[in-house]
């Protein structure tokens, strides 16, 4: 019998959040007890890339992650393909002999390659772009019909940060009020070119896996961080919205205290977290020091170690997410290179230092 493959390939980029999710109302539907913002980064620059593809003679669901095959069981890669299955719609490809009726999805299996280009799960939100290509490429293959918000809400079904890298430029994720997790989703606030000259510099301080996961962190945090509840209440609704009015006016000097002092408290509620949590290693706290004396520059700090007369670097924000890896946002090119120009004489990479290689713009790596 004539057998047939449908193949669809996507690539999304991941994004890195200036306001930060951090802690779940629900964690069975991913419900965040804040509202979060981020930006999406190039997507040439650090992506996944995934290859789906369905044909009646796979007789079960695969995948494999950068090469190694990997178990689909676990429920958020479960929830992900039921609910795009859920939307499935008639699929015709006359050139191939193909006809796939919308009934057809609940007995076709699916076979799913995707591809990291950077560390996984080493605080770079490999995830995020992970789960948010997956529900992409397989809403394609199964021609669902619903927008990228509606996508957003089943991406976060498997990855609470993924349903912000459905789209590119300055992305919000609304934490929603319905039980059902149905407002919970990702709006775009800014596209990519409202704000293109911000140049983005991610320090890869380790590259090795995470010690507590997101989930494990998250959890323990909302057991026990008082912090954690004094943040969701009082203080990110302030700041989501004085963070959109810098977005909106390209404010530079606003986003950046507003990414360092989020990015700054949020691995405070970790220290708040019993047992305590630690992301950022000696090198993310050196780097912070050396960030900070450089907008300190023209005040008398002359005596730090790590004093530098800094102009356009001046204004720097730095935010870390759950791994050691500094994400430097400066406010253009040129502003990025003085700063790598010092970062590179001030933290060398090296293969047996604990700065392995810095990553700009979208394209060269440094090793
Ligand atoms: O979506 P998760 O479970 O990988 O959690 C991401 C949490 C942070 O990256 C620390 C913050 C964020 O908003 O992305």
């Amino acid at each position: 019998q004539k057998t047939w493959v449908r193949m669809v390939t996507a690539q999304t980029p991941t994004n890195i959040a200036v306001i930060k999710y951090w802690g779940k109302r629900d964690e069975t539907l991913i419900l965040p007890v804040n509202d979060s913002i981020s930006v999406t980064l190039d997507p040439a620059h650090l992506c996944t890339i995934t290859t789906v593809a369905v044909s009646p003679s796979f007789d079960q669901d695969r995948m494999w992650l950068n090469g190694k095959e990997i178990s689909l069981s676990g429920g958020r890669y479960q929830n992900c393909l039921r609910e795009i299955r859920a939307r499935a719609c008639e699929v015709e490809d006359k050139e191939k002999g193909i006809k796939i009726a919308k009934n057809d999805w609940e007995k076709l299996h699916v076979h799913v390659a995707s591809y990291n280009n950077f560390p996984t799960a080493a605080g770079l939100a490999s995830s995020a772009a992970g789960f948010a290509c997956l529900v992409f490429a397989l809403a394609k293959l199964m021609k669902a019909k619903e927008d990228n918000s509606e996508l957003s809400a089943i991406a976060r079904q498997g990855s609470g940060s993924a349903c912000r890298s459905l789209f590119g430029g300055f992305v919000k994720w609304i934490m929603g009020k319905a039980e059902d997790g149905s407002d919970s989703l990702a709006v775009q606030l800014v596209d990519e070119k409202h704000w293109d000259e911000l140049v983005i510099i991610i320090a890869v301080v380790s590259s090795r896996q995470k010690e507590t996961s997101s989930t494990t962190g998250m959890r323990d945090s909302v057991e026990t961080s008082l912090l954690l509840q004094h943040r969701a209440k009082e203080v990110v609704p302030k700041r989501i919205k004085q963070m959109e009015e810098a977005i909106k006016n390209r404010d530079f000097g606003s986003f950046a205290q507003l990414t360092c002092a989020d990015s700054n408290q949020f691995h405070a509620v970790c220290l708040d977290t019993c047992p305590p949590i630690f992301y950022m290693n000696d090198t993310s706290h050196r780097q912070v020091k050396f960030l900070v004396s450089c907008q300190c520059a023209s005040h008398s700090r002359s005596s730090s170690k790590f004093y530098m007369k800094c102009d356009d670097t001046k204004m720097v924000a730095y935010t870390f997410d759950a791994g050691p890896n500094a994400v430097l946002i400066a406010h253009n090119r040129k502003a990025a290179t003085q700063l790598l120009q010092k970062l590179l004489f001030c933290f060398p990479p090296s293969s047996d230092a604990d700065l392995n290689s810095y990553v700009i713009g979208d394209k060269s790596i440094l090793k």
